[in-house]
């Protein structure tokens, strides 16, 4: 199965990209996780992301196509995947499209995690995240067992750079811009799915899991 979540910077995606990849057993792709591993270990790519990045900008798209083809050609992906943060413009769309048509393959489902404007610049300053393996919590929603420590891996819990409120709004007036209109190019692929994502992180899972079966 081959999953695309959508939503805004926020919604949810990576939360419930982990736990959809956990239950059906295929890899959660975040193009910002494997940015933000290449910012921990200085690599070259890492540096040229984050100076997208602290401003709430989109890494371009060369840059991120390659990434992103690059890792769902491993072999783990054989059975499919769940892409999170991908894609995240029209024509990082068409680009994941036409590779897929050359194997004779698709995506199966566009999930579209949908909350407001309102809820994601709260949210945001209570999210904690673990460079180390991509997991999220929040403060007050989603605890960690421990304060500051990943349940996962036992890393360190930090503030992400780009969730300080000004840059909330720029990735907010980004992903309205360039991202938005990958719902209606979903709609027209016939496999966009809209969930409530204002709801209890094990609620908006349970709608999910409904749709995909
Ligand atoms: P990326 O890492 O993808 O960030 P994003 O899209 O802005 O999304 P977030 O990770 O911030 O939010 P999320 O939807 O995953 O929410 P989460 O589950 O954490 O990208 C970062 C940057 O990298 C981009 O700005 C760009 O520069 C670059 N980039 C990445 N991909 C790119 C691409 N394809 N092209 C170009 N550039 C790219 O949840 C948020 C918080 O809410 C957490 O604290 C969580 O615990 C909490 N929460 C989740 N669900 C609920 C709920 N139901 N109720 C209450 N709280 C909840
Ligand atoms: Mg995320
Ligand atoms: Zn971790």
């Amino acid at each position: 199965m081959k999953i695309v979540m959508l939503g805004a910077p926020g919604a949810g995606k990576g939360t419930q990209a982990k736990m959809i990849a956990d239950k059906y057993s295929i890899p959660h792709i975040s193009t910002g996780d494997i940015f933000r591993a290449n910012i921990k270990e200085g690599t070259a790519l890492g540096l040229e992301a984050k100076s997208y990045m602290d401003q709430g900008k989109l890494v371009p798209d060369e840059l991120t196509v390659k990434i992103l083809l690059d890792r769902v050609a491993k072999d783990d992906c054989a059975n499919g995947y769940v892409l999170d943060g991908f894609p995240r413009t029209i024509p990082q769309a068409e680009v994941l499209k036409d590779a897929l048509a050359k194997l004779n393959d698709k995506i199966d489902y566009a999930v579209n995690v949908d909350v407001p404007d309102e809820n994601i610049v709260k949210r945001m300053s209570g999210r904690r995240a673990c460079v180390t393996c991509g997991a999220t919590y929040h403060i007050e929603h989603v605890p960690p067992k421990t304060e500051g420590v990943c349940d996962r891996c036992g890393a360190a819990l930090i503030l992400r750079d780009d969730d300080k409120p000004e840059t909330v709004l720029n990735r907010l007036k980004i992903y309205h811009d360039q991202t938005q209109p990958l719902i209606d190019f979903y709609t027209n692929e016939g496999i966009l799915k809209t969930v409530d994502g204002t709801v209890d992180v094990k609620v908006v899972f349970e709608n999910i899991i409904s749709i995909l079966g």
